[in-house]
């Protein structure tokens, strides 16, 4: 009965042991593949543009010059007109592509026919939902200055926007059998992010989103993913956070990113930091992650008392 037991326990164990090993080296070799030393997606079986969303600075637009380098037509959209304008003169003097751009604010909600205007006469092969707001520090919901504007902004630019350009561009992808969707979450998003609270949801949001449409959408020839950078310094945390070995600037993650485009559902990229981060994230009981936030909190106080 016992040596019985004790056999089933065995098998038990090594299943176990078998499906972790298995993770393991199915998480390896989503690293390799998407290592800066492989071979970059072919885009350009799927179609001949790029559309970014917040792509005339910080990850988005390290995105949008990784694209153009590799023949892409870039259409970037964003609220800055001359930022648009310097950006798609600075794409057409080192690249032969085509640069379309959109001054648009995704906090609004009528700014999608204008957007439809111009995606139905262009044959998209990636769409990237990149555009993403949050308050620059830890902060409690109530502290956050004008708190329901921001909730409002937050969930417009954040969560909005990815539903209707998604529902917008999917169609063309899937009558020609092909397209990528990536939409850039963040780390956070794979936790609960007190002081963050309402950013968290919105990229939880993003990743659940993703990964549904991967489902439903499995037949369809569209890849969807989700990109999760940690954290990089880029203009949105520039007042707090430089480049260092474990924070990439934008463009040093872009050429990250660009690398891990099509090839997994859910992807920190290959750089190391990110990803020990979120393995952090993932081992590391909550309450270690919460402390931390806390402690956020209070050095942002000391901060701006400072000032
Ligand atoms: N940086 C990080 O540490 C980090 C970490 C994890 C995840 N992420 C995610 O990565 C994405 C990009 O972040 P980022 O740090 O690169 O941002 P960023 O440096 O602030 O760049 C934002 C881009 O979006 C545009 N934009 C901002 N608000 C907009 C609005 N309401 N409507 C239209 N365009 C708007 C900006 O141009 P205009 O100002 O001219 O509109 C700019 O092109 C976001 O989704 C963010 O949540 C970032």
């Amino acid at each position: 009965m016992i040596s019985g037991c004790t056999s089933y326990l065995w098998v038990a164990g090594v299943c176990v042991v078998a499906y972790y090993l298995f993770k393991i080296a199915k998480y390896f070799a989503r690293l390799c593949n998407e290592s800066l030393w492989s071979k970059t997606f072919d885009f350009q079986k799927y179609g001949n543009w790029a559309v970014v969303t917040g792509g005339s600075d910080g990850i988005g637009k390290a995105l949008t010059m990784e694209f153009a380098q590799s023949g892409m037509n870039v259409f970037i959209l964003a609220r800055t007109k001359q930022k648009l304008e310097n950006m798609e003169k600075e794409i057409k003097s080192m690249y032969k592509v085509s640069v379309k751009t959109l001054a648009v604010d995704f906090s609004k909600e009528d700014i999608y026919q204008a957007i439809q205007d111009e995606v139905s006469e262009l044959d998209i092969a990636v769409l990237v939902n990149n555009v993403g707001m949050t308050h620059p520090e830890p902060i409690a919901l109530l502290d956050v200055p004008n708190v329901e504007k921001y909730s409002n902004d937050v969930i417009h630019v954040n969560t909005f926007a990815l539903m209707k350009l998604t529902a917008m561009i999917l169609p063309q992808m899937t009558s020609r059998k092909g397209g990528i969707v990536v939409n850039v979450s963040s780390v956070i998003g794979s936790t609960i992010s007190p002081f963050f609270a309402l950013y968290g949801a919105t990229k939880s949001c993003m990743n659940t989103f993703t990964e549904a449409m991967r489902q439903e959408y499995s037949d369809s020839g569209v890849i969807f993913q989700c990109i999760a950078p940690a954290i990089t310094a880029t203009p949105a945390v520039a007042s707090r956070t430089k480049s260092n070995f474990m924070i990439p600037s934008s463009a040093l993650f872009g050429k990250y990113a660009i690398k891990a485009i099509g090839k997994s559902a859910y992807t920190n990229t290959s750089f190391l930091w990110h990803n020990v981060f979120q393995l952090m994230l993932y081992v590391l009981p909550n309450v270690v992650f919460f402390n931390a936030m806390r402690k956020g909190v209070e050095d942002a106080l000391i901060n701006t008392k400072k000032e």
